[in-house]
């Protein structure tokens, strides 16, 4: 039995103005018609059914989530009843990925058994090459199978500080091959990210997993028992019992807690196109430009503009001059940053924040 836990509980702060605290980067139509959540159900449905997807996020995104399923359901699935489709986890506080992943894990085993596997999945990627991604997936799951705590690896092309890090043996990597994880080093700092880059033996971990459930309990109790042990006493179904266990967990992600720790952790080489959409910047590489090497969403006119990334909704938008530029536009908020800095784009967030 294979299930999909979808999480979406993050809040994604780089993409304001167009994110915000109630339309995170998940609920948002980035490419095409349908979200990166919806994209993300649709994209599984040949490996895991909608019956067996289950979404994890906050009580502040609860309503909307259930609506883009609803929407979702009515497009594909109208045969369907509401309760024989994706099931809507709430958690009673964000604790981040752990306690989430830990709470899954035991309505898995209680409806399913210990080998059941459970496939963790971001809500918020953009995957091109649906096809390899499936391969993928099930290679990783067949490693699951046999008790390991799987991850999916990307090929590196940057010194990238915001991902985690897996080092393997082997520096002439093969796509969907299994190899053993030597190190899992999250979030490095600058310095050992570059080192990592040139010694050419690491992928960058994509946040997608394949877990045993019973080998991720018991190696939750081993290595976090913080955070797992108030889920592991708990009845998953009973939410007075579930809330008090999120009070007791700490907060933390399963790639601290879990994937730094274990020594029972595999990783399986991606072979499809992978981006986290993480900032404006990296929405830019990955979509196609004009001639003049931009980016351009709404109405706008171009007055010797070059490499910019200009976003708008209502409003016209005129740019005269500008290279290398980001011009994002809504109907309540302007936003205007070079390409390069488009990381930084978190820190207004947190202003906004304590101005509020
Ligand atoms: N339900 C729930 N509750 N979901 C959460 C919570 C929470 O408290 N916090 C985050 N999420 C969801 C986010 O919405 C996202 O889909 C996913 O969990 C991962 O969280 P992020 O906050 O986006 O993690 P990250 O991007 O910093 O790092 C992870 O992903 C990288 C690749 O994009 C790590 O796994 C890194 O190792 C990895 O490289
Ligand atoms: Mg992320």
């Amino acid at each position: 039995n294979i299930i999909a836990l979808i999480l979406a509980g993050g809040t994604g702060t780089r993409l304001w103005p167009l994110s915000r605290k109630n339309t995170p980067k998940q609920l948002l139509a980035l490419t095409g018609n349908r979200t990166l959540i919806q994209e993300t159900c649709r994209r599984l449905w040949t490996v895991v059914t909608p019956d067996k997807q289950w979404i994890i996020t906050s009580k502040e995104l609860y309503d909307s989530v259930k609506h883009h399923i609803r929407l979702l359901r009515e497009e594909f699935h109208q045969d369907k009843s509401e309760e024989e489709y994706i099931t809507v986890m709430q958690e009673p506080i964000g604790k981040n990925t752990a306690p989430a992943i830990f709470w899954a894990a035991q309505r898995c085993r209680h409806i399913y058994g210990e080998d059941s596997i459970l496939l963790v999945m971001p809500s918020d990627h953009l995957i091109v090459g649906e096809n390899e991604f499936i391969d993928t997936l099930k290679a990783g799951i067949e490693k699951a199978k046999e008790g390991f705590l799987v991850t999916y690896g990307i090929k590196p092309s940057h010194p990238e500080t915001g991902y985690g890090y897996i080092k393997i043996e082997n520096n002439k990597i093969k796509s969907k091959t299994p190899y053993k994880v030597l190190n899992f080093v999250e979030k490095p700092n600058y310095e050992r990210a570059q080192k990592y880059i040139e010694e050419g033996n690491y992928l960058w971990n994509s946040g997608m997993f394949a877990f045993h459930v019973g080998t991720l309990i018991k190696e939750g109790l081993n290595l976090c028992p913080n955070i797992s042990k108030p889920f592991n006493e708990s009845d998953p179904f009973n939410s007075s019992q579930i809330n008090n266990s999120y009070m007791k967990a700490e907060a933390n992600s399963i790639d601290y807690a879990v994937m730094e720790k274990t020594d029972k952790a595999l990783v399986i080489p991606a072979s499809f196109g992978w981006n986290d959409v993480g900032t404006w910047k990296s929405f830019f590489d990955i979509s196609d430009k004009d001639e003049n090497g931009n980016v351009i969403t709404g109405n706008h006119i171009n007055i010797d503009t070059k490499n910019s990334f200009v976003y708008g909704q209502e409003r016209l938008i005129a740019t005269v001059g500008i290279e290398d530029m980001t011009v994002i536009d809504t109907p309540d908020a302007l936003m205007i940053c070079p390409l390069d800095q488009t990381q930084r784009v978190k820190e207004i967030v947190e202003k906004l924040k304590i101005e509020n």
